[in-house]
């Protein structure tokens, strides 16, 4: 708890404190050498990310959103293309199909994970679109272009329901592009496969960013890409640096969209760190769902199912009076966040697609009932209690208000 009792959301200033020591000399090291771009600790952080990640690559990159670009654009997305997302995540999701050439297209998302909803992947793929019979290509009836991969997006750490998403690419050929940004060592228990598996290891590409807020977060903008396939590899090393494999030498046209030497040197110290973080979410989480399950039936906490294991990226808790509990818990110096108000689908930025409100309802109540609660590697028990405390309060005094007779 700060000096004043208040609570942040997001706490990475003690977080930062703690790690100086062994931040420092990253600085120092670099500075140093002056090898500022690429370079060993780059390759390091990218051998061992790959490792925490179990993929055989992994290839840092400038942002999350980069990421997720290049992924689409190596694993073989084509302009013109549609690719298949939700409309609950963040905008960097869309905005890197976009820039990738590619039409987002959405399937709405589950009701109790928020994940895409395999089911609704189904029918979109049955119903909204047709096999050529010329080429055996997956069409999109309406846009008339070929749909080509599916995007998940493992919202606040949780992995999407990736069996039966893998099984429909598969049916019909689509490339699968994990976005991971939120969920940096989350698992999944395959039942196809039988065991647990990282985010960012089942699809043909996973995206991450390292965005300062994230689990694993740099000290400015940085991202990684993540995959089994050597080609999708060496391709994306060639778009994140200007298409060239050796200095001026150019095979493609590439990116400016390298992951510097400093943010390397710091992810890697960190990623030592990421484990327990991780785990110290988790154990927060558990504290929260005991403090909070089954007390209020408006407010509805985190499902996990049993083939998942969250990182709790965000702790986001649903209530039909989100509003009005944000601003409670603001007055008493409690900070939340919003992810996110307003779904993809209904951004003025893509009003000229003419999707309305009522095309995914789920994403859209989701929108409108979301609330994040403090979540970070750190929080304590003593803070919880007062989350919970002040929640409960505010339940109060809406039940009691509900009680009240109405005046005429
Ligand atoms: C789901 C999701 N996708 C993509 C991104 C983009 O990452 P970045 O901000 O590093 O570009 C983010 C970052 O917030 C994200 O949460």
């Amino acid at each position: 708890m700060s000096g004043n009792g208040s609570i942040p959301f997001l706490d990475l200033v003690s977080l930062h404190d703690e790690l100086e020591e062994e931040l420092l000399p990253v600085f120092q090291r670099v500075l140093k050498t002056a090898g500022f771009i690429g370079g060993p600790v780059v390759d390091q952080f990218e051998q061992e990310f790959g490792f925490f990640c179990d993929t055989a690559y992994c290839i840092g990159v400038a942002s999350g959103t980069d990421a997720v670009r290049f992924a689409l654009m190596a694993a073989g997305v084509r302009s013109g293309d549609v690719v298949v997302t939700v409309p609950h995540t963040f905008i960097a999701t869309t905005e890197a199909i976009s820039q990738a050439g590619a039409r987002p297209d959405f399937v709405d998302i589950d009701e109790r994970t928020h994940g895409m909803d395999p089911n609704k992947l189904r029918q979109y793929l049955e119903q909204e679109c047709e096999v050529d019979a010329k080429n055996g290509r997956l069409i999109h009836r309406k846009w008339n272009a070929p749909v080509t991969a599916i995007v998940p997006v493992h919202i606040y750490g949780q992995v999407v329901d990736m069996d039966p998403i893998i099984e429909l690419a598969g049916l019909y050929n689509l490339i699968v592009v994990e976005d991971a940004c939120q969920a940096h060592g989350a698992e999944y228990f395959s039942r196809t496969q039988n065991r647990w598996m990282k985010a960012g290891s089942m699809g043909d590409v996973g995206a991450f960013s390292f965005y300062p807020g994230k689990n694993l977060g740099a000290c400015g903008e940085a991202g990684a890409v993540t995959t089994n396939n050597e080609r999708v590899a060496s391709k994306i090393r060639l778009l994140r640096d200007h298409g060239q494999s050796r200095k001026y030498y150019h095979q493609v046209e590439g990116y400016n969209g390298r992951l510097d030497a400093i943010q390397a040197g710091i992810l890697q110290v960190k990623l030592r760190h990421l484990a327990e973080w991780n785990r110290q979410r988790r154990a927060s989480a558990e504290y929260y769902r005991e403090l909070m399950e089954g007390n209020w039936p408006d407010l509805s906490i985190p499902f996990e199912p049993s083939w998942s294991r969250s990182v709790y990226h965000l702790y986001v808790v649903r209530t039909l009076e989100r509003d009005k509990l944000q601003q409670h818990l603001t007055m008493r110096g409690i900070g939340t966040g919003i992810h996110y108000p307003i779904p993809v689908h209904l951004q003025d930025a893509y009003r000229s697609m003419g999707f309305k409100r009522g095309d995914f309802p789920v994403a859209e109540d989701v929108a409108a009932q979301v609330l994040s609660l403090p979540m970070f590697p750190g929080l304590t028990a003593q803070q919880q209690r007062r989350v919970v405390e002040e929640i409960a309060c505010f339940e109060k005094t809406a039940e009691e208000e509900s009680l009240q007779p109405v005046r005429v």
